[in-house]
């Protein structure tokens, strides 16, 4: 720990839409330490999924500064920040998004053959990855033959195959159940002091909480610890 991983200064990403603009993000500023695990935690609008696609190079600021790795992603074309993607950071989402007619290991796969990972290769890393989330023995599952504590499990996996060093999960446990969830989150957490970079994006105020770091957003604009908001947070 210690060490910057990401550095953003006074970013900004508004939308027009029908003569009106809205400020997805306001100013925000933040630095995030190589092995920290951050939640950032805010009401539906309040800019965390753009504020994720942001910190995970499928977008650049309109104005303000990104720097990952100590590498500005403001000047970076779409093919140099696929490649960073690839290289560094691995995704996780609310509805797992993995391909139904794919089986569990053919899902973790997927990333690997896009990159152009030998198959060997792949299919060794993925079989490891899917160990490290507790489902070596699903591999041949599909999708459908999963619980959904399990499927995100898959999906966890298919972001570790990569070896990321940022792991970047949007409301990873927003289909579970809190039982699941905490699972999940469980497994978050010994991935983290696995030595992965996590930032978790939350409705819920129990999983934020147990996060190293917490931030809250509203209307776009970042604060440590969720601040004076948490007074808000008992309406979601
Ligand atoms: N492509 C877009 N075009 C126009 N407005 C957008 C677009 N994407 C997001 N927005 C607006 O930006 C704001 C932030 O949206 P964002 O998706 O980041 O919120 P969120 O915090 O992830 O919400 P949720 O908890 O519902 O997922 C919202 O007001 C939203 O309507
Ligand atoms: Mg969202």
């Amino acid at each position: 720990m210690g060490k910057p991983i990401i550095q953003i200064r006074n970013l900004m990403k508004s939308y027009k839409l029908g003569g009106e603009t809205i400020h997805a993000l306001n100013n925000v500023s933040i630095e995030i330490e190589s092995g920290d695990f951050l939640a950032i935690i805010g009401p539906s609008g309040s800019g965390k999924s753009t504020l994720m696609n942001m910190i995970g190079c499928l977008d650049r600021p309109q104005s303000g500064t990104y720097l990952l790795d100590g590498k500005d992603i403001g000047k970076m074309n779409d093919n140099q920040l696929a490649v960073i993607r690839n290289q560094k950071i691995g995704f996780i989402f609310q509805n797992f998004n993995l391909l139904t007619k794919l089986s569990a290991l053919e899902n973790v796969e997927l990333p690997l053959l896009y990159a152009g990972i030998p198959t060997k290769e792949r299919r060794e890393r993925s079989i490891e990855s899917l160990d490290k989330v507790g489902l070596k023995e699903r591999a041949r599952n599909l999708p459908t033959q999963l619980s959904g504590g399990q499927q995100q499990r898959v999906a966890i996996a298919r972001a570790l195959a990569g070896n990321p060093s940022i792991l970047l999960a949007d409301e990873p446990t927003g289909a579970l159940d809190s039982k699941t969830s905490q699972e999940i989150l469980f497994l978050m957490k010994e991935l983290n002091e696995l030595g992965h970079t996590i930032i978790l994006i939350t409705h819920d105020l129990m999983i934020a909480k147990q996060a190293n770091r917490m931030v809250s957003i509203q209307d776009g604009q970042l604060q440590e610890n969720g601040g004076e908001l948490f007074g808000n947070f008992a309406i979601y």
